[in-house]
């Protein structure tokens, strides 16, 4: 798969885009900076209505409006992400798509995603879905930890791009 990739990469490594955000030295680190922040937005929704699903923070108030107040951010923010990680795709393309832990972090994201819209859409056909009784309790407390550990090991495959280049 990667030897089909590579002829595409040198492709878009020649391409003018390419060329200017590699001889512009603020580029990278700004968008870097930006896919950071990005992030970090992203990762503090999730962690606000995972300890809502942990009953660890507001516990008084249905899961629906916590989840309501922070995750339609995800989205947008998720845009910023594609973005910026597409420019840096541009400027270094050899570095992710002639990787595996790239692939493996789009993977993450898709079930991120996935995991993501099926809490906004169980809460839409029932704002009760995860506090109707124990048992859904203990589901949400599940999903609250299994959300969390896949963006943490987005954020992992993320940083373990720059560790697994190839040459
Ligand atoms: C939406 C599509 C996304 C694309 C196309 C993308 C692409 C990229 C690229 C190309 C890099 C640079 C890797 C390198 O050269 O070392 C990067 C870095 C990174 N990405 Fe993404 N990314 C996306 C979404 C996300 C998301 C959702 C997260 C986590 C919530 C994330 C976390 C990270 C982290 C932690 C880094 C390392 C930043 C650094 O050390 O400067 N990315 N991403």
């Amino acid at each position: 798969m990667f030897a089909s990739l590579a002829p595409f990469c040198t492709w878009l490594a020649a391409t003018p885009v390419s060329h200017f955000i590699q001889l512009t030295g603020w580029i990278i680190p700004t968008l870097q900076t930006i896919h950071i922040l990005a992030i970090a937005a992203v990762f503090s929704s999730a962690v606000l209505v995972d300890l809502r699903l942990w009953r660890l923070f507001e516990r008084d108030l249905p899961v629906k409006a916590v989840a309501q107040r922070f995750l339609p951010l995800v989205w947008p923010v998720l845009l910023v992400l594609l973005a910026t990680g597409a420019l840096l795709i541009v400027g270094e393309p050899r570095r992710s798509l002639l990787n595996t832990t790239f692939y493996i972090k789009m993977v993450l994201l898709a079930c991120a995603i996935a995991v993501t819209a099926g809490l906004q859409w169980s809460l839409a056909i029932d704002p009760q879905f995860w506090d109707r009784d124990a048992s859904r309790r203990f589901a949400a407390r599940c999903a609250a930890t299994l959300t969390l550990l896949i963006w943490g090991c987005i954020i992992f495959a993320g940083r373990w791009i720059a560790y697994t280049e190839v040459g």
